[in-house]
């Protein structure tokens, strides 16, 4: 009998002990006490991106090769992918000669053909539906400044997108609260908020960011402009949801500032809050690179 392919594709899909054991098999590895020195060593992960990326693909590769595997980074465009092969055929063809794929695209569905027609792990390294290996690290990053997050309240400030998304899958398999404020055409999919209700999440969407940031313990937000997208007419829509330092100073006395990069300073967020004492971004970042090593360790173990 052949064990299942584990993917990492939507954290709605992976059950809340695995999601809390990648996060902590990935303070673990930040903090030198995960065993196993090259437990990928013989392991190739191929990275297809079809969108830019600087955090995720270093974090990929650099965490590839110091688990002892080696990287392919294939740009969509230069594949036959970008001239008309189908994503099956090229998830085929893939599974012939790597033990892995991370891929970067545009619709979800992409990311799923990927999975149903490979015969090796994948792993969603962002599509315009969510982005679930940047929660591991936003999580991480969390609990590592202020202790569990479960029973805490998390309040988003901004435009609905796929980060918003993920922050709902999180809410539900890690037991927090949390308030979204987003303009009201910019609200995530109502089928995401239903999941949430349905698996006892504790998610509320509002238009008001004062309402949702009065008193939480941890602040979110994210680009306005997602990549691929060019509709700067978002900007007005989108300004009262900016976390300045007025706003942050509503949420609770120790709260902290979370934002997945890269930041347009003066846009979704003011320097003083990304550059201020709240700020925990760059333990965010950094934490890409040890949940990436959990991700991949899980996957192909
Ligand atoms: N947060 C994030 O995914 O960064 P990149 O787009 O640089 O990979």
């Amino acid at each position: 009998m052949t064990a299942a392919v584990k993917h990492f594709l939507d954290l709605d899909e992976i059950d809340a002990g695995t999601l809390r054991g990648l996060v902590d098999d990935a303070v673990a590895i930040k903090q030198g006490t995960a065993g196993t020195d090259r437990p990928l060593a013989g392991k190739t992960l191929a990275m297809i991106f079809e969108k830019p990326s600087t955090r995720t693909r270093v974090s990929f590769e650099v965490g590839m090769k110091q688990l002892g595997g080696e990287v392919v980074v294939l740009n969509g465009s230069e594949l036959q992918l970008g001239r008309g092969e189908t994503v099956a055929d090229t998830a085929r063809a893939l599974s012939c000669y790597v033990d892995c794929i991370m891929m970067r695209t545009y619709e979800r569905e992409k990311i799923t053909e990927m999975a149903h027609h490979a015969t090796v792990p994948v792993i969603n390294g962002l599509t315009d539906h969510s982005h679930p290996c940047q929660l591991l690290a936003d999580v991480m990053a969390y609990e590592e400044h202020r202790g569990p997050i479960r029973g805490k309240v998390v309040a988003w400030s901004g435009d609905g997108n796929n980060m918003a998304s993920s922050w709902i899958h999180a809410s539900v398999r890690f037991g927090f609260r949390l308030r979204i404020a987003c303009p009201p055409e910019r609200s995530p999919d109502p089928d995401l908020l239903a999941w949430a209700r349905a698996n006892g999440g504790e998610v509320e969407l509002m238009h008001d960011p004062v309402a949702a940031v009065t008193d939480a313990d941890c602040v979110v937000t994210d680009a306005w402009i997602s990549m691929g997208d060019d509709d700067t007419s978002r900007h007005n829509l989108l300004a009262p949801y900016r976390v300045d330092e007025t706003l942050m100073d509503r949420a609770s006395e120790d709260a902290v500032f979370l934002h997945c990069l890269p930041a347009h300073r003066g846009e979704e967020v003011t320097p003083g809050v990304i550059d201020g004492p709240r700020s925990i971004v760059w333990d965010e970042a950094e934490n890409r690179l040890h949940s990436q090593k959990a991700i991949l360790t899980w996957c192909l173990s």
